[in-house]
């Protein structure tokens, strides 16, 4: 069910991606990950704070004419793990994919340990263990070292 007075902030789309349930406050990272520079030319509309039966407030990204890429969803999933994913054609909402957190991370973030062999120019993809769902705590499984949602965040 729509919740109260969202659908008075922003629209209905025809067709794209509602990225819903995002953490309030995440909005803008999201995003970032989606790449939303001045020279982003879809329709995209962001709302933040907005009222939520389940969590009380969250954001939501509207993109028009956009469906998402897997590893623009696994970045999202990373930093609002309960978001979901509408992909909408002709008004309807065709499908909706709860955002996963897999146990295991690879090659989405660098770990932060210059002396890491995942930074040593050899062919080692960056691995993580994911040990905290939310917040988000990471563990490198080279090198053990661990990364937060701040230093995630600054990779996106
Ligand atoms: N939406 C949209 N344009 C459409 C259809 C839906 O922007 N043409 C948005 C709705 O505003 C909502 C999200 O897509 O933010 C999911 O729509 P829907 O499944 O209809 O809403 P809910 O049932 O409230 O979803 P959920 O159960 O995931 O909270
Ligand atoms: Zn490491």
């Amino acid at each position: 069910m729509a919740e109260a007075g969202t659908e008075l902030r922003v629209k209905k789309i025809r067709d794209g991606t509602v990225i819903d349930h995002i953490k309030a406050g995440y909005g803008p990272a999201v995003l970032r990950i989606l790449g939303v520079t001045k020279d982003f030319d879809k329709v995209l509309t962001m709302a933040m704070n907005v009222p939520s039966s389940r969590t009380g407030r969250k954001d939501i990204v509207k993109v028009e004419g956009r469906e998402l890429a897997r590893s623009e969803l696994n970045k999202i999933s990373l930093i609002t793990p309960d978001a979901t994913v509408n992909i909408i054609r002709d008004y309807e909402v065709r499908k909706k994919v709860r955002v996963s957190l897999p146990k295991r991370i690879q090659g989405i973030v660098r770990c932060i340990n210059p002396n890491c062999v995942t930074n040593a120019g050899e062919p080692v993809e960056p691995t993580f263990d994911v040990v905290s769902r939310d917040p988000i705590r990471l563990r490198c499984t080279y090198c053990g070292k661990f990364l937060e949602e701040k230093e995630i965040m600054d990779q996106f």
